[in-house]
């Protein structure tokens, strides 16, 4: 009897202490990714941007240590990148910061993405290790080819006067996140200003073609005197121009009349990252040159006042040939239905395309920092995060990535479009540790995280 109760008094007193000590003794804190921002835009081949660096803020108690990997491929400090003999170290470690140089990025006709690609910043104390991540799309300035380039000689062009003309963007390698836009470039290389968007017979087509409905004897005119238009790459507000294509001579004239016809089309499913700018092109050729007008949603797009600027819709706006619509600002409102409409005397053609409005993935319910869970319990987390495209789920334990289900831990997918579930039908100690939800889509990668802890049987 003494001797029982003796020994549930110690067992008592000492599972007193253990709960004094677990609460006196600091359990310190798991570590947490404050931030991770890339500092620049890295663009391949434009000296002083062609290099990327990230800096990544981690907090915890003891003091993380920060290692970074690309692609799931850890970067070891003097060490070349995955082990490859021979190659230059590009990266270098330094506090929070890293940075690559000499970067690469995807170009036309290889498949290989070189740097583009998800860049983690993992840190780790005693207590676990969390990562964040950032996709880094490295952009391609792209090139004109020997012969076309700014210091080249013109190429000149004899239009038959009445009749289309198209002039392709001279001989170039396309690069990525360029844009293409023709326009006068001084001798400076400064641009003195853009062509297509004042007349109503010269437009551009998404693969970067400038167009004449139909070549006007002023058009040769303009063209001598202005030296002959370039075009023009465009990436991050660095520039490259091609050589000027001048119409210096009309081989002949051609009139005749001709009903529109749709040559820059809107592309029938459009996406626009949310606070970007967005343009988009519709033009046809035709003589009589056509007028056109467009609606969204279907209702037409006009200027609130007559004469005026602004449009009854608010961002939106014409060049002044009416060709091009330009929404300044992508906001979630923005998407919906654009219809364009060519007509002149003898006909009327018609394009419309469909936006969509992309923006990255954001968490509507936050992980608490720890969740505790009796041995043996059922138990589940939802990771609820809105974006659009719907993002993709990944979760980690421990750091390593969740790649097997089975009877006791599982995950959905976003079928619902309400984020990932990750469930366990009877917790034990082994799925103890720091959880890490990923959600992503094309616009950004966002992270969350929360120790879970499998608390013993409660004493009887
Ligand atoms: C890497 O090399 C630099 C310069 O040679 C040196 O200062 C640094 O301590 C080295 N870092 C490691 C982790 O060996
Ligand atoms: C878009 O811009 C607004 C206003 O500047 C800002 O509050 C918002 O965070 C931005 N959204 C994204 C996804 O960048
Ligand atoms: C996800 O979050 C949204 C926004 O807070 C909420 O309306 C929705 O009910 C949540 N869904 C689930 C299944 O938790
Ligand atoms: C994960 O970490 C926790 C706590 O640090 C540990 O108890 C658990 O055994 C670890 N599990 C695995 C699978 O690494």
């Amino acid at each position: 009897m003494i001797i029982l109760m003796l020994t549930c008094g110690v067992f008592l007193l000492f599972h007193n202490s253990v709960c004094q000590d677990t609460n006196a003794v600091p359990r310190g804190l798991p570590p947490r990714i404050r931030q991770l921002s890339l500092l620049n835009t890295p663009i391949e081949n434009v000296p002083g941007s062609d290099f990327l660096t990230l800096e990544c803020i981690a907090s915890g108690n003891p003091e993380p240590t920060i290692e970074w990997s690309f692609n799931n491929v850890k970067f070891i400090p003097n060490k070349t990148f995955n082990g490859i003999i021979g190659s230059p170290i590009r990266h270098k470690i330094q506090g929070s910061i890293l940075t690559i140089t000499n970067i690469k990025g995807k170009s036309d006709g290889d498949a290989n993405l070189y740097d583009t690609g998800r860049y983690r910043c993992i840190a780790t104390n005693e207590i676990g290790i969390v990562f964040d991540e950032i996709f880094i799309n490295v952009r391609v300035i792209g090139a004109f080819r020997p012969g076309f380039q700014y210091e080249n000689e013109p190429n000149y062009i004899r239009p038959l006067i009445g009749q289309k003309l198209i002039i392709p963007c001279p001989n170039h390698k396309k690069g990525y996140g360029s844009s293409i836009r023709w326009g006068i470039v001084s001798s400076e290389r400064k641009i003195d200003y853009w062509y297509p968007g004042y007349y109503p017979h010269v437009f551009q087509t998404s693969s970067g073609s400038l167009v004449y409905s139909v070549v006007l004897e002023n058009d040769i005119k303009e063209s001598l005197s202005n030296g002959g238009l370039r075009c023009i790459l465009i990436n991050n507000g660095y520039t490259i121009f091609s050589n000027q294509q001048v119409l210096y001579e009309a081989y002949d004239i051609k009139q005749e009349k001709r009903k529109p016809e749709l040559l820059a089309l809107l592309d029938p499913e459009m996406i626009a990252p949310i606070n970007s700018t967005y343009s988009m092109i519709c033009g046809a050729l035709g003589d009589p040159v056509p007028t056109y007008r467009w609606e969204y949603q279907g209702v037409e797009i006009v200027p609130l006042r007559p004469g005026g600027n602004k449009l009854n819709f608010e961002f939106f706006e014409f060049l002044p040939n009416r060709l091009e619509l330009r929404i300044s600002r992508v906001t979630q409102y923005s998407g919906g239905t654009f219809k364009c409409y060519a007509s002149n005397e003898l006909g009327e053609a018609s394009t419309i395309g469909q936006l969509s409005v992309a923006y990255p993935p954001v968490f509507n319910t936050f992980f608490p920092n720890e969740i505790n869970v009796p041995y043996g319990k059922a138990f589940e987390i939802r990771c609820n995060a809105t974006g659009f495209p719907f993002p993709n789920f990944e979760w980690y334990h421990n750091g390593t990535k969740l790649t097997m289900k089975d009877a006791r831990r599982s995950w959905t997918d976003n079928k619902d479009k309400h984020g990932s579930v990750l469930s366990f039908t009877q917790i034990s100690f082994i799925h103890e540790g720091v959880y890490i939800c990923v959600a992503i889509n094309s616009q950004d990668t966002i992270t969350q995280s929360t120790f879970i802890r499998v608390q013993g049987m409660a004493p009887l």
